[in-house]
């Protein structure tokens, strides 16, 4: 299994994978938000990486572009969506993805990733709940807006609130 940036050439398969992975209504609209995000230049700088094996992808992740109190804050990113296929769910292909994408980022200079997802989930995966960095909407389930420092002290560092790109802000994402 090899993970490396996606292609143009991915698209259709990037659809189909968060399709499959998220299942019915949600799997279209998330394959429509992963395609959206890559065309959108307001979720710039962009991170795509694909899990790959003998040519089929079996995982995908993105990481793009968050502004504080409406100013560029490029030390902020968001990961949406993140999937993996169902037939290897559970193998340790999101955590990989996951690993991958905040290695690339902190390198960058990068201090800190949010999601919004299952804090059963995320909390395994270096995020908390605890941070100043405050959600774009108020949330049906408040727990699941998460933050993963790269470097110390970046949830004391960065308080206020975030705004996704265009394409990931429409409020029935969150
Ligand atoms: C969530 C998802 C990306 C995890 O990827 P994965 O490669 O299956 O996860 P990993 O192999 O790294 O981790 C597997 C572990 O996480 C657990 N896990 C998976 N999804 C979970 C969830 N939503 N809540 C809690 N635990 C979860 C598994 O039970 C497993 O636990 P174990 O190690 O104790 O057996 C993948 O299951 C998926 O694509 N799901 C559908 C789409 C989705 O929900 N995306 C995330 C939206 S926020």
């Amino acid at each position: 299994m090899n993970i490396r940036s996606s292609l143009d050439a991915d698209r259709p398969a990037l659809r189909a994978l968060h399709e499959q992975a998220f299942g019915d209504e949600e799997g279209i609209l998330v394959g429509r938000l992963a395609l959206a995000l890559q065309d959108d230049p307001t979720a710039q700088p962009l991170l795509s990486l694909v899990a790959e094996e003998d040519g089929s992808l079996l995982g995908h992740v993105m990481f793009t572009a968050l502004t504080l109190d409406l100013q560029t804050a490029p030390q902020l990113r968001i990961m949406a969506p993140l999937a993996v296929t169902k037939g290897r769910q559970g193998d340790g292909l999101g955590a990989r993805l996951i690993e991958e994408g905040c290695r690339q980022l902190q390198a960058e200079g990068v201090e800190c990733v949010m999601v919004l997802g299952d804090p059963a989930y995320y909390s395994r995966h270096g995020f908390t709940g605890t941070h100043g960095l405050r959600p774009p909407y108020e949330l049906a389930l408040p727990d699941a807006w998460m933050a993963r420092p790269l470097v110390p002290e970046a949830l004391s560092r960065w308080q206020g609130v975030v705004n996704a790109a265009d394409a990931l802000n429409a409020r029935q994402l969150w």
